[in-house]
């Protein structure tokens, strides 16, 4: 019985590979390496000692997908794989509808022919637009995604709905991650984005790394304890975890169900930088800019669906999440 990762060879995907392997689950990946690379597969092998068989296809492609699931003997499926960025997805809306949304239909149809029933979808908080309060938790409503990417998000949960009320065989798990930080505390794995990075934790790796000469604080006035943006960062490897969780629960429940994985804290920007400086002993210089187009002032999860039911928290610091960071950064050129 294996589990197979669309997506596998990405960020996360890659994580929840050493997760499972050394949980003694079989993996398979697939994955087009579309923002990954083809080195990530041994590297999962080099950590955890186990074969990660990896299939370079695109999700898309019914065909190739069949393959896999003729060559193995697929119990459950985690996906992965998506675009993700979310100023590209605002220029390339197209792009972004057609991968994400195809894949996902392409992998529903590809399991109920070989008659799998387990999925678990990389979601995220996004499908929650502006919430009304926070913390927020998977009783408040969907919906006022600001972005083509979220909204590729949002239908696909709704796809998913659908296809759970239609067929009472599927068990269906839509994970809303928050804010994923942090690499795998050996070095070999991690995010390594495209171009200048968008996201808080690899900007300020890269100022740490002399790529970039300082951080750009969006926003100083912000109605929070330091007027900067507050979010609820989490360490990969928990999330990671938070999947291998999401698995055994979809082996005994059907139907669908929505969890956040977030650690139920929220971290300014300036904590954030602070933590960084005192877990690795640098100074991260930066300079207050005005506010980002889009951004939220106050967003953390309330995690407690997801301690309740399956019987998962997260474990690792703030500082963690920065001294892992910098570690990658130092290992990724
Ligand atoms: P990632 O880009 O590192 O991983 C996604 C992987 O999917 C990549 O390896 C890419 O090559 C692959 N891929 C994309 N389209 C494909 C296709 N059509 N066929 C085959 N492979 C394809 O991203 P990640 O950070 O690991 O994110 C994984 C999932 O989690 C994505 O769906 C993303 O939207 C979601 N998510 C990520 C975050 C985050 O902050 N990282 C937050 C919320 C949700
Ligand atoms: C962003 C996306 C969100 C996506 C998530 C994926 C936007 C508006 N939101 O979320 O849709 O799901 O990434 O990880 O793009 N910050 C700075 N300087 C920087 C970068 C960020 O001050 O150079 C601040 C931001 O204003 C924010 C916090 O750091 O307050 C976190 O930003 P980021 O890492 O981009 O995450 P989100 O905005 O939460």
């Amino acid at each position: 019985m294996a589990v197979l990762l669309t997506g596998g060879a990405g960020y996360i995907g890659s994580h929840t590979a050493v997760e499972l392997l050394s949980a003694g689950y079989q993996v398979v990946l697939a994955d087009n390496f579309c923002n990954s690379s083809p080195q990530v597969p041994r590297r999962i092998e080099q950590l955890t000692g186990k074969p990660a068989p990896i299939y370079q296809l695109d999700v898309r492609d019914a065909d190739a997908l069949e393959q896999v699931f003729k060559e193995n003997q697929v119990d459950a499926v985690i996906h992965f794989a998506g675009l993700k960025a979310v100023g590209e997805s605002v220029e390339r809306p197209l792009l972004y509808y057609r991968n994400n949304l195809d894949a996902t239909l392409t992998l529903l149809e590809v399991m109920a022919k070989y008659s799998c029933h387990r999925l678990i979808f990389s979601s995220s908080a996004t499908v929650y637009g502006d919430p009304e309060r926070v913390p927020v938790n998977e009783d408040m409503p969907v919906g006022g995604c600001s972005n083509p990417y979220g909204r590729t998000k949002l239908m696909i949960e709704q796809i998913l709905l659908d296809a759970a009320a239609a067929d009472p065989g599927l068990s269906v798990v839509l994970l809303r991650y928050f804010n994923p930080v942090g690499a795998h505390p050996s070095g070999l794995l991690g995010e390594k984005p495209n171009g200048i990075p968008n996201n808080l934790m690899p900007y300020i790796t890269q100022v740490a790394a002399g790529i970039r000469d300082h951080l750009n604080v969006f926003g100083n006035d912000y109605p929070t304890p330091d007027g900067t943006g507050v979010r609820d960062y989490i360490h990969v490897c928990d999330l990671a975890e938070g999947h291998l969780r999401a698995l055994e629960y979809a082996e005994t429940h059907r139907g669908a169900e929505a969890f956040n994985l977030g650690t139920g804290v929220g971290y300014s920007v300036l904590d954030v930088v602070h933590a960084f400086e005192r877990a690795n002993g640098l100074t991260i210089p930066l300079v207050f800019a005005p506010r980002r187009a889009g951004d939220l002032p106050a967003y953390w999860a309330d995690a407690e669906k997801a301690a309740r039911l399956l019987n998962w928290r997260t474990r690792r610091s703030l500082e963690q999440m920065c001294a892992d960071s910098w570690r990658w950064q130092r290992n990724c050129d």
